[in-house]
């Protein structure tokens, strides 16, 4: 009888220690038990995804109100049209970019237009659309770009053809020297080092949006400690990137005023805004375009039906010209005319946005359509990667790759609402450079495919994305490319 009360004994003391120590673990541990949170904490959601997009696409799609919340990042993540006209234009104001924002990426972006708000936002974007606005600079930004796809990027497939390449790697760099050419009017000859910096700079800035707490990354940087360490040095060789593309451009002199980086030096005297300006353009016009291209030429791995219509809508178009020189460069005249090509062009983004996720904070406390309410301070981000897959939207068909769903019975090219296809944002603070992005898209795509078979090494390779600001390919994109 003894021993039994002696085990007891023991055993109520062992639960009661249980108990305190699991109030204790509680009490200091504040992090949501939610499904969506322990998913997260623990990436459990690696299980059954490989991409962290498209374990966000699954819980939204399965949302009764394409809205999920990540509690432990104080984040609101929606889907559904009538908040994003919400957020995005009828309620713009309480939606900025905001603090949090400018801590994450200020050190790489500075002043820069993505992150900044309010006045310096207004001037930038003043100054951008009226340089990215003008017709004038369609007609330079297509002679930039011509040139820059048969000087550079046709004469190094030439060179390595048969072999295996990384085609995001080849496509970064082609955007990089035109970015350069047409927003800096300088060329970027030997910088390339640096490019692969810009990538550290870019992608280690939005792990800092990972961390459940900014006192974690805020830590590592204040001791200089592994990723941060990577940012500043990173950001070190950007900032002599920024620098030279300045000085060049000094040298040249900046009189007429025809390209993005001279208007801006026309009015900005600070250098240190100059290479927050600069670096913001190489981030909007570099990284955008080689994402958008990459996946569109696995997609036509994946669909020569698709890359054959393509031929086809180029051979009725450029017709006659054809015969003399069968590597014709369409005029942006006809280029406008195919259709087509259009449309692959908005379905390929579609499925494989650029930025697949976008950030806001809200200033104040707030109701959104679907009823979900905001507190002031919750990160409020729209998901076009997930909207571009959602059934709701697109139909039952939302994950197949079908070009035709933008084209009318008359095969002409019909758009859909922004709020449904954020790709390029909407409302009030939309894309400055959709034009000139499709356009240099369509130009690489429609030349390349006219001349190169492009094939993937791995026929079963399929996209794997690291956290970035814009979608990038974990390893690249191994393709063999042989001349038509
Ligand atoms: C396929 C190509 C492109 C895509 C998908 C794209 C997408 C986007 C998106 C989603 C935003 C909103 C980002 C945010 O507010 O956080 C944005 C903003 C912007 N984009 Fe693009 N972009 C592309 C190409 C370009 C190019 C080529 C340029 C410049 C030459 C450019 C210039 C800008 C600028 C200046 C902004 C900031 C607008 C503002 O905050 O007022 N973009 N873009």
């Amino acid at each position: 009888m003894e021993l039994y009360i002696f085990f007891l004994t023991i055993s109520f003391s062992f639960f009661s220690c249980y108990i305190f120590a699991k109030k204790i673990i509680n009490y200091l541990n504040p992090w949501c038990k939610c499904e969506i949170c322990q998913a997260f904490i623990t990436s459990s959601w690696r299980e059954k995804f490989t991409n962290l997009p498209d374990w966000y696409a699954h819980l939204l799609s399965n949302s009764p109100t394409k809205t999920i919340h990540i509690h432990i990042m104080n984040n609101t993540i929606i889907a559904d049209p009538k908040n994003l006209e919400h957020i995005l234009r009828a309620r713009f104001d309480n939606y900025p970019k905001g603090k949090p924002m400018s801590a994450i990426l200020g050190d790489l972006l500075g002043q820069g237009i993505f992150i900044v708000d309010g006045e310096h936002w207004r001037f930038q974007r003043k100054l951008a659309s009226l340089e990215l606005g003008a017709v004038s600079v369609r007609a330079y930004a297509y002679e930039v770009l011509n040139n820059v796809v048969e000087e550079r990027l046709v004469p190094d497939l030439l060179t390595s053809s048969g072999e295996a390449v990384d085609f995001q790697d080849v496509l970064k760099k082609f955007s990089f020297v035109n970015i350069c050419r047409f927003s800096f009017g300088v060329d970027p000859e030997g910088l390339d080092g640096l490019a692969g910096a810009f990538d550290i700079a870019s992608s280690v800035s939005s792990e800092r949006a990972l961390c459940p707490s900014q006192l974690v990354w805020r830590a590592k940087r204040l001791l200089n400690l592994g990723s941060e360490r990577r940012l500043k040095a990173a950001i070190s060789k950007v900032n002599i990137l920024a620098e030279n593309i300045i000085r060049e451009r000094k040298k040249k002199g900046f009189n007429n005023k025809s390209d993005l980086l001279s208007r801006f030096m026309g009015s900005v005297s600070d250098d240190k805004y100059l290479r927050d300006i600069v670096v913001s353009f190489l981030l909007a016009g570099r990284d955008t375009v080689a994402s958008g291209l990459t996946i569109f030429f696995y997609l036509m791995a994946r669909n020569p039906n698709v890359e054959a219509r393509i031929l086809e809508e180029s051979d009725r178009v450029l017709g006659q010209r054809l015969s003399s020189c069968n590597t014709a460069i369409p005029t942006m005249e006809e280029l406008r005319k195919m259709e087509y090509l259009q449309a692959v062009m908005y379905e390929t983004l579609r499925l494989y946005p650029p930025v697949q996720m976008d950030s806001k904070f809200a200033k104040n406390d707030d109701v959104l359509p679907d009823g979900t309410h905001v507190k002031k301070g919750t990160r409020v981000a729209y998901h076009p990667y997930a909207m571009g897959r959602m059934e709701t939207i697109w139909g039952p068909d939302c994950l197949e790759f079908k070009p035709e769903r933008w084209l009318n019975d008359e095969g002409v090219f019909v758009p859909v609402s922004p709020y449904k296809y954020p790709v390029f944002q909407a409302g009030v603070r939309p894309c400055l450079g959709k034009d000139m992005g499709l356009l240099a898209m369509k130009v690489v795509a429609h030349t390349l495919v006219r001349r190169f078979h492009i094939r993937l090494v791995d026929p079963s390779w399929s996209p794997h994305f690291v956290p970035g600001l814009t979608a990038t390919l974990k390893d690249g994109m191994p393709v063999v490319v042989t001349e038509r």
